[in-house]
Formats: C-alpha cells, sequence, structure tokens
C-alpha cells in the first residue's frame, strides 16, 4: 500500500516557555518529532511535517537528520484543517493513503501505527480515526457515535455541550485518509467554531455526508498518546517512556538492580544477562551486547556499541565508541570517538582525548585487542595503540605505540632518602 504521512508540527507551544521549537524538546537526547518520524519511517515513503512557529530551527532539523521527510511552511496557524491543507500542491495527483498525526506525541507505538495503518486498509475505509478512553477526558475532542456506534462527529471540548462533555471516548489526533477522496473536502471547511479555527475534526462528518466509509480504530493503551504542553508533560512522557523501556528490557532477560533510579533510551538494545547497575544513564542508540556489567553510575552518550561480557563501571562516560567483548573499563574514565579492541583493560581514570579545542576537530583512537591502559593515562587521538600495547600508568600518549611494547611518559621515581628528619 503506498502511504504517506503528514505530521502536524506548525503550533506554538506557548506553555513550554522556550526558544526552542517543542517538538524540538528531547526526551533522552532525541527530540519529541524524531520519536514520530523514526516510528513513521519504516511504513511510510514520504513524511510532509507541517511547520510555522520557529520554522527554521524545525526545517533544518528535518533536512539534517531526515531524508524521506520535507517542511511545509503553514502561516499563520488557522487549526488542523488549515494545516493539513498545505500539502495539497504537492499531492495533485497522489492516491494512495495518507496517515496524519501530531509532533508532540513521542509515546505512539510504531507497532500501533502499523496495526492501525492494517486495520484502514483491511476495512477499506475511506477515513479511520483513532481514539481511547480516557476516565478524565478534559481538552480532547470527544467522539460522538449514532445508534448504531458508528462514529457521527468529534467535538472538541470548547464546542461541546456539558452531555457531551461526559463523553469519554476521545479523539487520539491520528487519523488515516484515501487522499483522493478526502482531499475535496479542504477547500469547503469552516471555521465555524467556538475558536474560529479550520478542524480538522471536521472532516469526519463531511465524509459521511459524501457517503464514505468513516472507521474508528480504538486504542487500549491511552498513554500512547500522551502530548507534550509543558516541562511538566516533558518530564512525565520521560519518565513513561523509561517505564516502558525498562519493562521490555526485562521482560527480555536484562537485569535492571534498581529501575526507580536507572535511564534507557528507546533506541538502547541490550543482550540477555546483561546487568544495569543503578544511576546509569544511557541516552541516545546504543547497542549492548550479553552478559555486561554497566554501572552503577555509568552514561552512554549514543552511538556507543559494545559487544559481549564487557564491564563498564562506576564514572565511565562513553560516546560514539565501539568496544569489543571481554573489556574492562571499571571506573572513572571517558571513552569518546573511540574504537577499543577485545580483552583490553582500561584502567582507572583512563581519558581518550578527542577534541581538541583550538582546531575544534575530533580525532578517533584505535585500541586493538590485548592493550593494557595503566590508571590515569591520556590517549591523545588521532592515535592507535596496536595489539597488546602496554601504557604505563599516568601516561600522556601522543603517538601510535607499536605492538606488545610498552609505553610510559612517566618521569622516573626520586627516591631522597631521611629528606624529614625525627
Ligand atoms: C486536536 C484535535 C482534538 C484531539 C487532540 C488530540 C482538532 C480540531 N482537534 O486538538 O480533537 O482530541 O488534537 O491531541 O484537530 N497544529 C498545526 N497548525 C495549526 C494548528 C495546530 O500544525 O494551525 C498542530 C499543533 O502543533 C499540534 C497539533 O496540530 O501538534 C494539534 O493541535 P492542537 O491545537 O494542539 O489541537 P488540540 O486542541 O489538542
Ligand atoms: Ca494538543
Amino acid at each position: 500500500m503506498e502511504l504517506k504521512t503528514i505530521i502536524l508540527a506548525a503550533g506554538k507551544g506557548t506553555r513550554m516557555k522556550s526558544e526552542t521549537p517543542k517538538v524540538l524538546h528531547k526526551i533522552m537526547d532525541k527530540t519529541l518529532l524524531g520519536y514520530v518520524l523514526d516510528n513513521v519511517n519504516e511504513i511510510a515513503d514520504e513524511s510532509f511535517v507541517i511547520v510555522g512557529h520557529q520554522a527554521e530551527q524545525v526545517e533544518e532539523y528535518v533536512k539534517k537528520g531526515y531524508k524521506k521527510a520535507k517542511t511545509i511552511l503553514q502561516t499563520p496557524q488557522l487549526g488542523t484543517g488549515h494545516a493539513v491543507s498545505m500539502v495539497c500542491p504537492y499531492l495533485e495527483e497522489y492516491t494512495g493513503q495518507i496517515l496524519i498525526l501530531c509532533g508532540d506525541t513521542p509515546l505512539i507505538r510504531e507497532k500501533t501505527l502499523k496495526e492501525f495503518v492494517e486495520y484502514h486498509q483491511k476495512t477499506e475505509s475511506d477515513i479511520t480515526v483513532m481514539s481511547t478512553i480516557f476516565d478524565n477526558p478534559t481538552n480532547y475532542g470527544r467522539i460522538i457515535r449514532e445508534n448504531d456506534n458508528s462514529i457521527k462527529c468529534i467535538v472538541e471540548e470548547k464546542d461541546a455541550t456539558v452531555e457531551q462533555k461526559s463523553i469519554k471516548e476521545v479523539n487520539a489526533g491520528i487519523y488515516c485518509i484515501n487522499w483522493a477522496k478526502i482531499k475535496h473536502v479542504f477547500t469547503q471547511l469552516k471555521p465555524n467554531n467556538a475558536q474560529g479555527e479550520y478542524y480538522l475534526t471536521d472532516i469526519i462528518e463531511w465524509g459521511k455526508s459524501q457517503g464514505l466509509k468513516v472507521n474508528g480504530y480504538i486504542l487500549d493503551d491511552n498513554t500512547e498518546i500522551y502530548g507534550i504542553n509543558s516541562r511538566q508533560n516533558l518530564a512525565e512522557a520521560t519518565r513513561m517512556m523509561n517505564k516502558r523501556k525498562l519493562t521490555e528490557l526485562m521482560e527480555n532477560g536484562v537485569t535492571i538492580v534498581d529501575p526507580s533510579n536507572t535511564w534507557i533510551s528507546e533506541d538502547t538494545e541490550i543482550g540477555k544477562d546483561t546487568i544495569i547497575y543503578p544511576s546509569t544513564y544511557l541516552e541516545g542508540k546504543n547497542k549492548i551486547g550479553s552478559n555486561c556489567k554497566i554501572g552503577p553510575f555509568a552514561h552512554f552518550r549514543g552511538d556507543v556499541e559494545v559487544a559481549d561480557n564487557v564491564k563498564i563501571g562506576n564514572y565511565v562516560e562513553v560516546k560514539k565508541s565501539k568496544i569489543s567483548s571481554n573489556t574492562n573499563a571499571g571506573h572513572l574514565s571517558y571513552i569518546g570517538d573511540s574504537e577499543v579492541g577485545s580483552h583490553v583493560n582500561i584502567g582507572a581514570g583512563t581519558i581518550t582525548a578527542n577534541f581538541n579545542p583550538i582546531t575544534n576537530v575530533k580525532s578517533k583512537t584505535t585500541i586493538k585487542d590485548n592493550v593494557k591502559i595503566g590508571s590515569n593515562s591520556v590517549i591523545v587521538a588521532p592515535v592507535c595503540l596496536d595489539e597488546g600495547a602496554n601504557i604505563g600508568a599516568g601516561s600522556v600518549i601522543t603517538k601510535d605505540i607499536k605492538s606488545w611494547s610498552l609505553a610510559l611518559t612517566r618521569s622516573p621515581l626520586k627516591i631522597i632518602e631521611n629528606w624529614i628528619k625525627h
């Protein structure tokens, strides 16, 4: 099935009180918009991100990281229906389906979107709208159903009667539509409502009046559509996403010693029988093998790949590095832009100095198999420690070191006896 997506992200996000556009705020080092774009990457062949407030920043972000996505400017922002209508000039000939979702709901799962789209296809619907149930449905659009239980329309909180407000089934803000049939509605939407906006939700009633097939899909887990409007929401979404991730990891054979004090990004994969000790913070995209010991107090900053039987101990920070099996970095180290072999021992306090603050250049460190690095050493990149090299404690290494040789930059130990007279 041909599928494109529209992601609504033009809104202001006033309550974030931020110079950063709302959808570029981050959860575990990935933006809210990034979650949504990653989730549709596999199912859709193209995505349109509707931008408005602080558009340049969002445009730049999308351009840099997402080849299949395009941004479209919406100014002024006249409502969700108006936002979707912005793609019309780009899709005049398009005859496939369109998945519409919001850029500020990062908790929606890829699996849910797949099921939703499949349902839309299987039922041969023209419009499928996702709904869910909230005990407290305040602020959401309510789903109004006919006597035969089919969906009649969606009424926004601000337009709802007292009776309608008591309805607990709400519009999740996610739709799948048959573009060729629905695109005509966008010239017909009217802002006749309490907010004076062009409501996307009006396509339901319009579709029905045109004799189109309108269907609903009820989402069981209402936390998936949790939207971010404030810093409190951001913290809460981070907590929810983390809880979900830790549960999934534990179900797959990873020990999390203290789930209340461990943070692991959605994009971190961890193998069986690995133990994650408390206060560990793994952000960005990482891959950790089996039988590893990570933490306590370990920090991964993304693009980290760790093979099996690796130990990354307390106060060790790792960024953009690959570490092979049976290697240890037990204490107080920084490993960045590095490739580390297997059976390597990285002594306490070892630092890979990867950044030159004068040239602003980051360089790579290569540490081959069986290298042993003494404590408190600085390995200044670009540099290669060849197989089996041995670095004496306290050294500053600025040149490549040959296989199986010993390198040390330490000044010789001097002992002056009877220095202090008793
Ligand atoms: C919308 C739905 C509501 C649903 C809720 C789910 C409408 C009219 N209402 O309400 O039924 O329960 O989402 O979260 O659609 N946006 C634009 N351009 C605009 C206006 C909005 O891009 O001109 C974007 C916003 O940035 C946001 C999304 O659309 O990402 C939703 O807009 P918002 O104003 O938050 O709609 P709600 O009032 O939440
Ligand atoms: Ca909203």
